[in-house]
């Protein structure tokens, strides 16, 4: 096998590269973005068009053929890929990130689909501010600061037109459990998950928080999953450990002793149950009675 010298190593694509346009770069992000990450995000996303049973909640209207949809945070782009399947080509999609590292070559997304890289904390750049029919964001616990999501969802108002949807989704971090088969331990599963989970109780508001800031008909719909799937979803959460545990905990001997430990037991027959939230929101748009 030929190793390439020193010399020819491929650099990083810079900022404002061929990848997409940028608006802000920098990236504390806790988790990774090679390829496992990357994996971990298509798989996720399948899973959970499979347990929710859309993409986009059936509140919310999509049928115009003008359509502007945004996916914040959006990872590998893969949910804005499936929404763009059957959509005709005048549905004008973006995706926004604080890194694109995980997207496609440009030149290869379909022409509709447009990548930003965009931080959700920095203002809302000025062409896209009340752009959007719906704005959709997945997966931002991690991104969260201070247990308040208000900074955030301000930011997500002000991409919408009046009258816009928001959807958002995430994990139940704090309705979260560990199930076993009768006799089998799971106590090193448990503490794997204790590391990663968080206690996210601005979740337990955010209903009221968007009516309270400019949003109206707040819902929340909740989704779990059975035992049947079970083994499919802990190995995810898994592997959101391994990232989390190699970007931010820093103790590979301990990890990989309660990652050995928490198989075995996962191989006995236990495994991470985390329920899905998804919240659907309108932007007020002054019709309201
Ligand atoms: C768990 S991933 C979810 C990706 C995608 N939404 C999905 O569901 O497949 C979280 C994403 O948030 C992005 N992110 C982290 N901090 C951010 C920030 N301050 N602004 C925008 N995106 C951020 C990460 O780069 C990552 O792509």
């Amino acid at each position: 096998m030929r190793i390439p010298k020193d010399d020819t190593v491929p650099q990083l694509p810079k900022a404002n590269s061929w990848n997409g346009t940028t608006v802000k770069a920098k990236d504390p992000y806790a988790l990774m973005r090679d390829s496992n990450a990357n994996t971990r995000l298509t798989a996720q996303h399948y899973l959970w068009k499979e347990l929710l049973g859309f993409l986009v909640h059936p509140d919310i209207d999509t049928r115009a053929a003008d359509l502007r949809v945004a996916d914040i945070a959006t990872g590998n782009g893969i949910w804005l890929h499936d929404f763009a399947r059957g959509k005709p080509p005048s549905v004008d999609l973006h995706g926004f990130d604080i890194s694109l590292d995980q997207v496609g070559p440009k030149p290869w997304l379909p022409a509709n689909i447009h990548m930003h890289i965009w931080n959700i904390f920095e203002d809302v750049p000025d062409e896209f501010i009340g752009y959007f029919d719906i704005v959709h964001v997945r997966l931002i616990t991690v991104v969260v600061k201070n247990n308040d999501p208000r900074p955030i969802l301000a930011n997500l108002k002000k991409l919408l037109r009046p009258g816009g949807y928001l959807q958002w989704d995430e994990v139940d971090t704090i309705g979260c459990s560990i199930k076993s088969v009768p006799g089998t331990s799971a106590s090193n599963l448990d503490a794997l998950f204790s590391q990663l989970k968080g206690y996210d109780t601005w979740k337990y508001g955010l209903t009221q928080i968007m009516d309270e800031n400019g949003f109206t008909g707040s819902m929340l719909y909740t989704y779990e999953y059975g035992l049947g799937n079970a083994r499919f979803w802990s190995d995810v959460y898994v592997s959101t450990w391994k990232e989390f545990a190699e970007n931010a905990l820093k103790t590979p001997e301990a990890s990989k002793k309660l990652e050995h430990n928490a198989m075995m037991e996962t191989l006995n027959g236990a495994s991470i149950m985390v329920p899905k939230l998804v919240w659907v929101t309108k932007k007020i748009d002054g019709t309201e009675q």
